[in-house]
């Protein structure tokens, strides 16, 4: 920069004074930027044309007011050094969602057709001020805004994030800050997994014990999915849930931010908290518990599996759908988006097909196999959902054993299940294992907590929601997806969504043409320190060097790669700690004979960056497949 002005004046020319870089997520459909810059003071205003531009005005003025320590008093008019503008004359390119952004050196005019356009023309401007605008307590700084002028609208209309409530429990206040996080990335759809096997989260007032007994269970500690059996009689201390008067507080919440909010209750299987509570409805009727993380099932590599603990409803009792109308009518009335989800996933169906009850459903409805007995299940669930006025939504599994329709698809099992959706002309929510899946683990299994896949930012990055050979218009859009069963609390929460859920948060807004690997990581690590200033866990997984090994003959072959631009991997095999000195990474190379131990080690820009990998010779043979 001073290199350039000084060329700049030795030769005479002028050029435009140098523009503030801008670090948007997720990236506008178009940003032109201007030079100057327009500064907040105590004395800029916001005004809105609009009784409906209020709320906008009113969260901004807040998200402001905090750390500048101004005292901005939004009001109604048209002449706000911040201008927040509904249209009078609709702009057709904008839609409901988009908006256009306009800072000058005198101050920013946001407009939109609709409320949520303002929302997110604020958003924009919140992340075009400096990074301690995240900043919880007043700091001084330069409070700049660059001149730019920005026209943006989303790619899809959804643009979601699962959080899955069941496996740990996330009090109101930490789903507030969650729908306060994704709205700041401009995802509109909260799909909120409520019930599953190991707490049922929602309280359903005809079912008192749904609450009472499913939402607790016995206190464990240590690894998910390997804890001990509750023991007869044992208290039952973990767990909460939300109130009616709780979920309506927080529908609300969500509704001023432009969130809707998806309601997921998982059946017929992942129902053993249910069951914990009315046992009656399954097909043994044993008690069982709501389960605190046991290993309850055997997997058997190929997506099939048994269940040692039964955790299905019982299709053929008419009490079970006796029971989900009073569950969906309830569901139904607290939540004003028109879908709900009604999970269809890893439905066991062992228990089902040695039940006398089930058998004789099948003979009745001369079907002969037992998996369509699901198909049987779901037509009921739609019906009854489609009697409250709500669509039916589940899991890609609802496609097996008949489907109707009407239904909605979200694709999961990878992205068959939603091909074959759509091609079958259903809707198509698209939220895959392979790019979507926010509970898998984001670096090197020996350095992260280890979970059953890895998915990296870049991959995540890469997709493409709308595949191959299929029609457009069949794609509503696409999640992510965070299984809590590995994250207790909303801190590690934010570690698994950060950078992921800002890499795919531009996957469902951003224009396709746009995205940019290299130039999302420049405003990935801009929006790093945003966030460390915000205080919001994030993961720099993206720093460690991806280590995989294969087999040549009888050699071990190390074979490593960088995630993002210019990082330089070092290691060492001599039970040495490994720095820039050491062994510099270019191309795949045997390992040493013997029992080694490889250390790895990135550099950018002549810094250590990321995580030491330590790996030891059984482990690189393990990952080789060996
Ligand atoms: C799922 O991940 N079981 C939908």
């Amino acid at each position: 920069m001073q290199l350039t002005r000084m060329l700049v004046l030795a030769l005479g020319i002028t050029v435009a004074q140098a523009q503030t870089p801008i670090h948007l997520i997720p990236q506008p459909v178009s940003v032109q930027t201007k030079s100057g810059t327009y500064r907040l003071t105590n004395s800029t205003s916001i005004q809105y044309n609009q009784p409906a531009g209020k709320a906008t005005a009113d969260l901004l003025a807040k998200q402001l007011n905090g750390p500048t320590g101004f005292s901005i008093t939004p009001k109604s008019g048209t002449s706000g050094s911040i201008q927040l503008e509904i249209n009078t004359t609709p702009d057709a390119k904008l839609g409901d969602e988009g908006y256009t952004l306009n800072a000058t050196t005198k101050g920013v005019r946001i407009t939109a057709n609709k409320p949520a356009g303002l929302f997110y023309g604020a958003q924009t401007l919140t992340q075009l001020l400096p990074k301690e605008i995240g900043s919880k307590t007043a700091v001084s700084t330069n409070w700049t805004i660059p001149a730019v002028q920005i026209t943006d609208y989303p790619r899809f209309g959804w643009r979601g994030i699962m959080l899955d409530v069941s496996r740990h429990f996330f009090p109101k206040e930490d789903v507030k800050s969650f729908i306060d996080q994704i709205a700041a990335l401009k995802y509109n759809t909260f799909h909120w997994h409520l019930t599953d096997d190991n707490g049922w989260r929602i309280e359903i007032k005809s079912l008192p014990k749904l609450t009472s007994v499913g939402a607790f269970r016995v206190a464990r500690t240590g690894h998910f999915g390997d804890r001990a059996d509750p023991k007869p009689g044992e208290p039952t201390p973990y767990g909460g849930f939300y109130t009616q008067d709780d979920i309506r507080e927080i529908v609300w919440y969500a509704q001023d931010r432009n969130v809707t909010i998806v309601p997921e209750i998982d059946i017929p299987g992942h129902s053993m908290a249910a069951l914990a509570a009315y046992p009656e409805l399954s097909c043994t009727k044993q008690q069982v518990s709501v389960n605190p993380g046991t290993n309850f099932a055997d997997w058997y590599g190929n997506g099939t599996f048994k269940m040692k603990v039964e955790n299905t409803l019982n299709p053929s009792d008419e009490n079970v759908y006796v029971f989900l109308d009073k569950v969906f009518t309830e569901v139904a009335a607290l939540f004003p988006n028109p879908y709900i989800h009604a999970g269809g996933d890893e439905c066991y169906k062992g228990y089902w097909a040695q039940d006398p009850g089930c058998q004789a459903l099948m003979k009745k409805l001369n079907i002969h196999h037992v998996e369509d007995l699901q198909g049987y299940f779901m037509g009921r669930v739609e019906k009854i959902l489609a009697a409250k006025g709500k669509k039916f939504l589940g899991w890609d599994e609802i496609l097996e054993g008949g489907i109707s329709p009407t239904a909605t698809v979200m694709s999961w099992r990878g992205i068959k299940g939603g091909i074959e959706a759509a091609q079958m002309g259903h809707n198509v929510v698209m939220t895959p294992t392979t790019f979507a899946y926010l509970d898998y683990n984001q670096g090197d299994n020996s350095v992260d907590p280890p979970i059953y896949a890895t998915l990296r930012t870049q991959t995540s990055y890469n997709y493409d929601p709308v595949p191959d050979g299929v029609d457009a218009k069949y794609i509503l859009g696409g999640q992510g997806n965070l299984w809590t069963e590995q994250i207790p609390n909303l801190r590690y929460a934010e570690y698994m969504l950060y950078p992921r859920s800002w890499a795919l948060s531009e996957v469902y807004w951003s224009p396709k043409a746009a995205r940019n690997w290299p130039d999302f990581v420049t405003r990935m690590e801009n929006h790093f320190d945003r966030a460390d200033v915000a205080q919001i866990n994030h993961s720099k997984a993206v720093y460690d060097a991806i280590v995989k090994t294969s087999m040549n003959g009888d050699k071990l072959m190390l074979n490593m790669a960088g995630e993002i631009p210019g990082l330089t991997i070092y290691y060492s095999t001599d039970d040495t700690m490994p720095d820039q000195f050491s062994t510099k990474y270019t191309q795949p190379v045997a390992l040493p004979d013997g029992p080694i131990t490889l250390r790895v080690v990135t550099y950018r820009a002549g810094k250590p960056v990321g995580h030491l990998i330590t790996l030891s010779r059984d482990a690189l043979m393990k990952r080789a497949g060996q």
